[in-house]
């Protein structure tokens, strides 16, 4: 009778881990294999829902990236273990203090480091990834669909365009902002889209010899942070100036 049951158990497992690989395939499938005659969607040949897939929505054809040996090799910086020890991502998600039930964008989510720790911490609520690179948007995708992971949505934005969902009450920005040339009018197109009272949370990498983090002449001061993203209509509110070893953590806050 256990037996069976485990067996039983086995099969369906089977069924989903293929049916997830199909939708994966579906989600972003070239159009070479529609062409090829395997239906017009894999959700339509199975009788279940389309699986949008966000490269397209974005206008992206997913057969024109460039080779995704590249990328995994950021992903996987980005994901090494040893970066826990320093970035602290559990105590990060929980001094964000979230009840469960919020809209959270991570914004230049990257491979999803914070989005699927987020996505866990707000369980009646959702989580919006978004990164200019498309592979990392395929990756967290991926992932997702893999992991039944439903309240996190992968979308593909323009490097000048942060679009912020209206609803989001938290926009979580870690190892950003450094990377975006024309900071000051990118935050404020933040600031603009973000409903009065959401908070913004920054997380960049403090000036100084560090074992971690980008080249000195890239990094942005503390001061200049604040300045730059008060005046981008988001007063500063706090710090947690002790959370993390080799970045600061400020908190923002849109007047009401
Ligand atoms: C150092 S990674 C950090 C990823 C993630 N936040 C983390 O902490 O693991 C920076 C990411 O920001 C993305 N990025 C850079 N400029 C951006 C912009 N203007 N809008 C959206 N994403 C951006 C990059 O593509 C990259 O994936």
């Amino acid at each position: 009778m256990a037996k069976t049951k485990k067996n039983a158990a086995a099969v369906a497992l089977g069924r989903l881990v293929c049916l997830c690989g199909l939708a994966v395939a579906a989600g972003c499938q070239t159009d070479s294999h529609h062409a090829m005659g395997t239906g017009k969607q894999t959700g339509q040949a199975h009788n279940l829902p389309g699986i949008d897939c966000p490269l397209r929505q974005a206008g992206v054809d997913p057969s024109q990236l460039r080779p995704f040996a590249e990328v995994e090799k950021y992903i996987a910086f980005l994901d090494r273990p040893d970066r826990a020890a320093w970035q602290r991502p559990d105590e990060v998600v929980a001094a964000l203090g979230l009840h469960g039930d919020e809209t959270v964008l991570d914004l230049g989510a990257g491979s999803g480091y914070f989005s699927f720790r987020l996505a866990r911490a707000v369980p009646r609520g959702k989580v919006v990834a978004t990164d200019l690179e498309p592979e990392m948007i395929r990756h967290i995708h991926h992932q997702a669909t893999v992991e039944g992971i439903t309240n996190l949505s992968p979308v593909l934005i323009k490097a000048d365009d942060p679009q912020v969902p209206g609803g989001a009450d938290l926009v979580f920005v870690c190892d950003v902002l450094h990377h975006v040339p024309d900071r000051a009018r990118w935050l404020k197109k933040v600031g603009s889209e973000m409903r009065p009272g959401a908070r913004f949370v920054l997380v960049e990498f403090k000036e100084g010899k560090l074992p971690e983090g980008p080249p000195e002449a890239v990094k942005i001061p503390r001061k200049q942070l604040i300045e730059l993203v008060s005046q981008a209509g988001l007063p500063f509110e706090s710090e947690k100036a002790d959370l993390l070893p080799y970045q600061v953590f400020l908190v923002f806050r849109k007047g009401k």
